[in-house]
């Protein structure tokens, strides 16, 4: 690999596991920069296996796959931190190649009470919670957080599966009907009334460099990112980047990370959750940022030099949210800056793709956003 710090050999191969389209953007930008992109995921028609000459039939979540996998690749990343972390760390000790981010850190930020347990031992501000585990639990989660909490599931969450808002005794009544914790571990948090939803991508190499991209809001639909705007500026995101920074060295990370924040009326900025990955909340940087969150997590993870200049003054973007229409269609004057992800088909609820918007006032570029979003059929 790298003989200098910033040279880059074309034609290193770096293995995707999955094939989702947090992959497909990821292959798509390595193979911009040289890189040979191999992806390990089920189906040809995978998003990310549509666009690489190296696909690799197999699922990550198969030991035998991801040994062989390893074995033919220089080094080896993920799109999801949900893997199994001991097969992980077992196809990488046989093959000899690298994971990153660690098969360490993927299986404490996987769960998400090892993930707070580390957060709160690290000094960040998160909400306060405790395990559930039993049915008394959950009573006494509605008896210590007064009635207002978050009951999430450990493993395997996102978009919103998983997460349980209760604010009421009737609301309680409810979840103990339809959910069951003596089956899948979860915790509880208190409820944080928060006034605007934030998101922070960071990268680290594996010198310790980091470089961190603009802050943004988002704003949430059913628990699914559905817009976001920026840069926002923020007198806490100096404090806030210097206990990240600390939080990633404790634990070596390398690669592109991102934090969900919630902000509250006074101001203050509380970590929401972490994901070992790149993150929907970063993919307007591939048109704002000099080196867009993609890019970052391929140079992080070879050594590379990091920098996240911002290259536009202001941005927004909007998801794709599918509503199982049979034949998708865009708008015919569409102006932002589309990114399809190639689906095999449109389903309620699925991300289908995003479109990005820049220029000079992100309420401007949102509104327009918003507006031309109508135009699709999804
Ligand atoms: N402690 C909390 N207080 C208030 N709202 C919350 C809390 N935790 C989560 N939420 C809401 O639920 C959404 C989804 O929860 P999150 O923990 O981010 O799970 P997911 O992995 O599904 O994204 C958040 O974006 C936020 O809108
Ligand atoms: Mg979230």
């Amino acid at each position: 690999m790298g003989t200098k710090k910033n040279s880059l050999i074309f034609g290193t191969r770096i293995g995707l596991l999955g094939g989702g389209q947090l992959a497909r953007m990821l292959a798509l930008k390595g193979q911009e920069l040289g890189l040979e992109m191999h992806v390990l995921s089920p189906q040809a028609s995978d998003p990310a296996a549509q666009v690489t000459r190296h696909w690799h039939q197999g699922s990550p979540d198969h030991a035998e796959d991801l040994a062989s996998f390893f074995r033919q690749v220089d080094v080896v990343t993920v799109e999801s931190e949900f893997h199994e972390a001991t097969s992980l760390a077992s196809a990488e000790k046989s093959s000899g190649t690298k994971l990153f981010p660690s098969a360490q850190n993927l299986g404490t930020l996987q769960d998400r009470l090892p993930q707070k347990d580390l957060l709160k031992a690290s000094g960040l501000r998160t909400a306060p919670f405790f395990a559930v585990d039993t049915w008394a639990d959950m009573d006494r989660a509605f008896e210590a957080f007064k009635g207002a909490f978050v009951l999430k599931k450990r493993r395997g969450g996102y978009d919103g599966y998983g997460t349980f808002i209760v604010r009421s005794k009737k609301d309680l009544e409810r979840l103990k009907i339809s959910f069951d914790p003596t089956q899948s571990p979860c915790i509880a948090e208190a409820f944080v009334p928060f006034v605007r939803e934030l998101a922070l991508v960071v990268a680290r190499n594996p010198q310790g460099e980091i470089a961190v991209l603009p802050l943004v809001e988002t704003h949430q639909v059913d628990s699914r990112l559905d817009w976001l705007k920026g840069p926002v500026r923020h007198p806490g995101l100096k404090t806030l980047q210097k206990g990240l920074e600390k939080f990633l060295k404790k634990i070596d990370y390398v690669g592109t990370i991102a934090f969900e924040l919630f902000e509250t009326k006074d101001r203050l900025l509380w970590i929401n959750e972490v994901a070992p990955r790149v993150h929907n909340s970063g993919h307007y940087s591939l048109e704002a940022v000099e080196m867009d969150q993609f890019r970052l997590h391929l140079m992080a993870i070879l050594g590379k030099s990091l920098t996240a200049e911002l290259s536009v003054k202001a941005f927004a973007m909007t998801n794709l949210i599918g509503s199982g229409a049979a034949t998708p269609e865009a708008p015919e004057n569409l102006t932002g800056h589309l990114h399809w992800y190639g689906k095999n088909e449109s389903r309620k609820g699925r991300k289908m793709g995003h479109v990005t918007y820049v220029g000079a006032s992100s309420s401007a570029l949102l509104k327009k956003a918003l507006k031309e979003r109508k135009g699709f059929k999804l």
